[in-house]
């Protein structure tokens, strides 16, 4: 079996040189050169552009077939240095150092884009260096993603449209109820600054923040269900008022449900007058058969309302809302909501002097 010069560079790798050999280690040379030729065959046909690097001076002592065509490089029997292949997208030489500033043992991993022969493209490039009898060497994969991180920022612009106008149809409800009632529009709003906060403290991932604040600002649509009468009464509402008035939580999870809102949002809108002792409505639940968000906005709410002038009130003082949070966590409110209220009020979280900035 003839050695070429690609075998050297095989052998080599694996500590065997092809004359150095005595004619006795002949078997044992051929059996492993015929699976370094399975080895190179399986490389050779990697869709990934592979390179066996020595260290420091980056010298290739191995590249595959896929690096010579996805990089256009030339074959060559001379020694490269890794940045003679690898072009960044202006065509200035890479080094691997550029890329993995910190050599480590471990895999890196890092998306990088490179000038190959059909433009600039994004590539995932993997390296693992090794250390062995005083040599230190690496292999450095580069995967062609380009059409997957295409398809993934299109549909990331997808998504954002789409929450976009979802915000937007939000905003808009919110203004028509704000339109039918200032207060409550603007107790929505306010609230939804403050239930955001809560959420953040609370550790929510981003996703459920956007359904918590989504239910805060519209936790009163149902609003738009009572009659405007009965929203005008300043002052104790008669019992029968009362309750028409409280059905406006029933009446916006079901605008909500019908809308196809997520039942996280429309469940919050439901039971955001639900009160830890089991005291408030609609369905008088308990403790932690509230929903999260329910529980969230409720605070929220109660809060909101309790900072906020009313006709027939003026706005109750910081410290009083507090000692109503303090007398009233684990009974009417959420210890752990509560106890986050009360820092953010201590803390000076306002809700009304903020309002010019509000997103909401
Ligand atoms: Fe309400």
């Amino acid at each position: 079996m003839p050695i070429d010069d690609k075998d050297e560079q095989f052998l080599a790798l694996m500590g065997l040189g092809a004359k150095s050999g005595k004619k006795s280690h002949y078997p044992e040379l051929k059996r492993r050169l015929s699976e370094l030729e399975r080895m190179r065959d399986l490389l050779d046909h990697a869709r990934d552009a592979i390179f066996v690097i020595s260290l420091p001076e980056e010298t290739v002592e191995y590249r595959n077939e896929a690096a010579l065509g996805l990089l256009g490089l030339a074959r060559t029997s001379e020694k490269l240095r890794l940045h003679d292949c690898l072009k960044t997208p202006r065509a200035a030489p890479l080094s691997l150092f550029s890329i993995f500033p910190v050599l480590s043992p471990e895999e890196q991993r890092k998306v990088i884009s490179l000038l190959t022969l059909n433009g600039t493209r994004r590539f995932e490039a993997s390296f693992q260096a090794s250390a062995e009898e005083g040599k230190t060497s690496g292999i450095l994969i580069l995967r062609d993603q380009e059409e997957r991180i295409v398809i993934q920022e299109q549909l990331a612009a997808s998504l954002k449209t789409v929450e976009e106008a979802r915000m937007k149809t939000v905003r808009l409800t919110a203004a028509l109820v704000e339109m039918k009632d200032s207060y409550t529009g603007k107790n929505q709003r306010q609230s939804a600054r403050l239930a955001h906060e809560i959420g953040h403290r609370l550790g929510l991932t981003k996703a459920e923040t956007d359904d918590l604040v989504t239910a805060a600002l519209l936790h009163d649509v149902g609003m738009m269900g009572v009659p405007t009468e009965i929203l005008c009464i300043p002052g104790p509402l008669r019992p029968v008022d009362r309750r028409l008035m409280q059905e406006h939580s029933v009446i916006g999870r079901d605008i909500l449900a019908k809308e196809g809102f997520p039942e996280p949002i429309s469940l919050a809108v439901l039971h955001h007058h639900e009160r830890m002792d089991g005291s408030g409505y609609p369905d008088g639940l308990k403790g932690e058969a509230i929903p999260l968000f329910g529980r969230i906005v409720g605070a929220a709410d109660v809060v909101e309302a309790m900072l906020s002038h009313r006709p027939y009130r003026p706005a109750h003082p910081r410290e009083e809302v507090v000692r109503e949070l303090e007398e009233q966590r684990g009974k009417l409110y959420d210890e752990k909501i509560a106890n986050i209220c009360i820092s953010l009020l201590r803390e000076g979280f306002s809700i009304a002097e903020e309002e010019k900035e509000s997103k909401y």
